[in-house]
């Protein structure tokens, strides 16, 4: 599009031409920048915000300044928030074929410090675009995560057993996060692994309270200790033909290592790299967090449905009818359940996963809201919605929404767009669906105390632990 644009009249016998003018971004409003910090001082003790709630200076300044505003995040970047969905989908379809997203530096310095390759979510250009091919496929194509579904299966009724074990007289499990985060990790463990990492496990061995171990550390204290992960997972690796377990539950299941190493070009060094992002990415995005990314979002969706016992009445119903008699969730049934994929995008977007999680870097000049911004810069996009505050699954349905407006494309993307859209989704969704499912079969859950904020770490966490009560049906 041009620097300027002409819209047709609307009618013949009118002739009217508008002529919308493009400014340059320097005439783009937002928050008062100092030099050489730009914004950042809002986010400094001295300002009104702070890194960890994102979201809450984004509401404000989304009030203050309309649907499109840069920030000065220090003297180098510049960040374009872009609310209106028109332009998300300009900045989106204007990827290409590599969609450029910013690292986090220190992860990109540590790793070349200790000569690890960098994994997809650090990585841009062609090197990002050869190690995703490599992957790909086996992350995404249809079915990729139902092959995983029977053993899957198994680790979500282990946290049923356990919520049963740990549950205290008064209905309430202690560490509710705690356990699914072992939940969490002990499902992408069998993917990754193709083992049981025994996470779930009253005692759980050695080598599965090692990776929980060096998970935590690696939440913690990224920068010493980010690299006992891969050691860890190469020990997993060396010892593939005693942890591998090719019966059972695991019997269809592809190995995960074995497939990669297959890859034309794929080192051994890739693969651990690669197979320890996608754990740590499983029970966390990106390396910074203290909690993981996965058992988050599952918190927060069993918050909202237990907040919300009429729409758990709804969800209950439907997993009752798709599987009478507790019948093993399937493929089929899970494709079925159409309101339970709604209650977990609603919870997506009341509680969403990760702020700023589809960031792009322009690789082109674009027009945004009529200014024109440069190439290089980041943008991040946002999402509005009709009754924006409560939890109405409903909305997602074709059928049943009611007097609300059908979400509008391109303001809601909790697993980002695209080439470079998140390559576990499959994976998350389905480790999510399954513990919602189990559950609600065996409890119905309350959650009675005050409102429960976010916090953002990159990814959305919950602000204070979530007592929930759960109540054997
Ligand atoms: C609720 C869970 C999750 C959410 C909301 C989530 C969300 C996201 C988002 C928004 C992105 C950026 C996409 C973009 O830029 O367009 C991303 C990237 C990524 N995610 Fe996830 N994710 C989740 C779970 C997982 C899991 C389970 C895995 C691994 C098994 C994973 C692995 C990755 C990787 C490796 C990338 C980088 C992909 C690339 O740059 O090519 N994520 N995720």
């Amino acid at each position: 599009m041009g620097r300027s644009q002409k819209l047709k009249p609307r009618a013949p016998s009118e002739r009217i031409t508008f002529e919308v003018m493009t400014k340059p971004l320097r005439c783009m409003p937002g928050p008062r920048c100092w030099p050489g910090v730009g914004s950042t001082l809002e986010y400094s003790p001295l300002g009104r915000y702070s890194f960890d709630r994102l979201h809450v200076a984004k509401k404000e300044n989304f009030a203050r300044y309309g649907r499109i505003y840069q920030e000065r995040m220090g003297p180098a970047v510049t960040l374009i928030q872009v609310f209106d969905p028109e332009d998300v989908a300009r900045v989106l379809r204007a990827d290409g074929k590599c969609p450029m997203r910013p690292s986090i530096p220190i992860t990109t310095v540590a790793h070349k410090r200790d000569g690890i390759p960098l994994g997809l979510g650090s990585l841009n250009g062609t090197d990002w675009h050869d190690v995703r091919k490599a992957i790909h496929r086996l992350m995404m194509r249809p079915g990729a995560a139902a092959v995983y579904l029977p053993v899957q299966n198994s680790v979500a009724d282990d946290l049923v057993s356990f919520i049963m074990s740990e549950r205290k007289a008064d209905g309430f499990v202690p560490n509710f996060l705690n356990l699914v985060t072992k939940y969490a990790m002990e499902s992408i463990g069998a993917v990754c692994f193709k083992s049981r990492l025994g996470c779930l496990r009253r005692n759980p061995p050695q080598s599965a309270q090692e990776l929980l171990r060096a998970s935590n550390d690696m939440f913690t204290a990224m920068q010493n200790t980010a690299f006992a992960f891969p050691c860890i997972a190469q020990r997993y690796i060396a010892n593939i033909q005693e942890n591998e377990q090719s019966d059972g539950d695991f019997a269809d299941c592809p190995h995960f290592f074995g497939t990669l190493l297959e890859t034309p070009g794929v080192t051994m060094e890739r693969v651990i790299g690669l197979t320890s992002e996608l754990f740590i990415a499983g029970i966390d995005s990106w390396k910074i967090p203290i909690r993981p990314q996965t058992a988050n979002a599952l918190s927060f969706v069993l918050y909202n449905l237990s907040r919300n016992p009429d729409k758990q009445e709804i969800l209950r119903d439907e997993i009752s009818r798709v599987l009478p008699n507790r019948k093993r969730l399937e493929k089929a049934d899970l494709e079925e359940m159409k309101y339970l994929k709604a209650c977990v995008k609603e919870s997506f977007r009341l509680n969403f996963p990760i702020e700023g999680g589809t960031t792009r870097i322009l690789a082109k000049e674009l027009e945004l809201s009529g200014y024109v911004v440069p190439e290089k810069t980041m943008c991040l996009q946002e999402q509005y919605f009709d009754a924006p505050e409560d939890f109405i699954p409903e909305r997602w349905l074709k059928s049943g929404s009611g007097s609300l407006r059908a979400p509008p494309r391109y303001v809601f993307l909790p697993f980002g767009y695209g080439p470079r859209m998140c390559i576990g989704r499959r994976f998350a969704e389905q480790e999510i669906y399954l513990a919602i499912v189990k559950i609600y079969q065996n409890f119905r859950t309350e959650y009675n105390g005050d409102a429960i904020g976010m916090i953002n770490r990159v990814f959305t966490a919950p602000d204070t632990p979530i007592a929930i009560k759960f109540t054997k049906l």
